[in-house]
């Protein structure tokens, strides 16, 4: 599977003092609120037990399954829920983590669901990584890890086709791979 990584662009070092950082600064901004820490599955899975075992503040957790991707590398526009929210979101301070922002099309379609259709107090965003490159739509990110260039990147969660989500450090894929298929 490693060899089938053309280069690692985030080792696990890297990784962790990233979600050191944005653990701190989610704990000082959220502190005294009641904050509901919402996982996109799958790709943010890691991420998301990375940042909440590092907060030194009370939270709620919940996870959501959207998708707005086929099997292939490149968005297909259409977002659907696969599964949602069981917590409620009334009066509640929403942070949505997420592996990678792309287009930004499901940040955007979230943000206004919980917004609008689940009385949510706030909704912000936390990704692991952004690929300014690729957006279409015009979304603030609140907390970020890193930017990467505009490559198939996985590992660390990222999948392609289901697969490299256990790797410990985020790659760039050696394009033979998606070429070939
Ligand atoms: C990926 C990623 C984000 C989304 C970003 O999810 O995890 O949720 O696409 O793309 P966007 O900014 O263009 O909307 P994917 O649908 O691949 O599902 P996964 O997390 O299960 O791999």
């Amino acid at each position: 599977m490693q060899n089938e990584i053309k280069d690692v662009l985030l080792d696990e070092d890297r990784i962790s003092n990233i979600t050191d950082r944005i653990a701190k600064q989610i704990s000082a901004d959220y502190n005294g609120r009641d904050l509901l820490l919402v996982c996109l599955l799958k790709g943010s899975f890691m991420f998301f037990s990375d940042i909440v075992r590092k907060l030194s503040i009370p939270c709620r957790v919940d996870f959501m399954q959207v998708s707005s991707y086929g099997s292939g590398t490149a968005s297909s526009g259409k977002l659907t829920v696969k599964k949602d929210i069981d917590e409620k979101t009334e009066n509640s301070h929403i942070l949505v983590v997420d592996d990678i922002v792309d287009s930004g099309f499901t940040f955007y379609c979230i943000k206004d669901y919980f917004l609008n259709k689940k009385q949510a107090c706030s909704v912000e965003l936390c990704a692991m990584l952004d690929k300014p490159d690729r957006r279409r739509y015009d979304v603030d990110i609140k907390y970020i890890g890193t930017s990467v260039p505009d490559e198939f990147v996985v590992g660390y969660g990222l999948d392609y086709n289901e697969k490299y989500r256990n790797l410990p450090f985020i790659g760039i894929l050696d394009p033979k791979v998606y070429e070939t298929v």
